[in-house]
């Protein structure tokens, strides 16, 4: 999988990639990363990306002109297969659309600041809008990083084993059962017996008793699905 970037601080973006899993990720050819700095499309000397809103009020807005250059230059090397916006009116991220977004081979991910973009950019060049969550961010660079996770630990050899990514919280709709390591008491709290009884289908079972009473408890919305 490649995913290309398009920010105004490709600096913020960096370190996500630079350790464990994603770090793995890229290491092993995996996936490819390339960050793309919009004022590298600007043409002016002071290498404008925004400007004032049309019809007056605050904030400014990012041009079409740099994105325009920006995506038009790497979909003339390749296809893309969606051009994704991060913004917080976009739909809900959740780990259904990572596993969508895990499927492609190649994706653009443009990271809105300010106000947001020219809706021409929305209109012309975007296929896909994603919002982490109702709240607002500075930008949508720390909202890329977090997708970007998502998506590519999913991909299939990123995780060293292969069944760690199905029994992720979310993966069935469900919310991941309580797991234990040593030791087995620690100051008089235990874990639950069953777990050292070697009846491997009595703990699966168990497990999913577990997740199930948890998503009820915590996420009752997750079991209407
Ligand atoms: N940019 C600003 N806020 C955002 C959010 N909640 N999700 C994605 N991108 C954003």
């Amino acid at each position: 999988m490649r995913i290309d970037i398009i920010t105004v601080l490709p600096e913020l973006l960096k370190s996500p990639f630079e350790a464990s899993i994603l770090k793995r990720a890229i290491d092993a050819g995996l996936v490819e990363i390339h960050f793309h700095n919009l004022r590298d499309y600007t043409t002016d000397n002071h290498k404008t990306i925004d400007d004032y809103q049309f019809g007056g009020g605050a904030g400014m807005v990012m041009m079409i002109e740099p994105i325009d250059k920006c995506i038009s230059d790497l979909q003339s090397q390749r296809d893309y297969d969606e051009v994704i916006y991060m913004t917080p009116d976009g739909e809900t991220l959740n780990q259904s659309i990572s596993n969508q977004i895990s499927l492609k081979e190649n994706i653009i991910i443009l990271c809105g600041h300010y106000k947001g973009v020219d809706q021409r950019v929305r209109d012309q060049f975007i296929t896909r809008e994603i919002s982490i969550g109702d709240y607002v961010l500075s930008g949508g660079e720390l909202g890329a990083a977090v997708l970007c996770d998502a998506v590519i630990r999913l991909i299939p050899g990123v995780l060293g084993d292969e069944t760690s990514a199905l029994t992720d919280s979310f993966q069935d709709n469900l919310l991941a059962p309580p797991i234990y390591t040593r030791p087995r008491e620690y100051k008089g709290w235990k874990v639950p017996e069953l777990l050292f009884s070697g009846n491997f289908p009595k703990i699966e079972k168990w497990r999913e008793d577990q997740a199930y009473e948890r998503t009820k408890a915590r996420r009752p919305d997750l079991l209407d699905d």
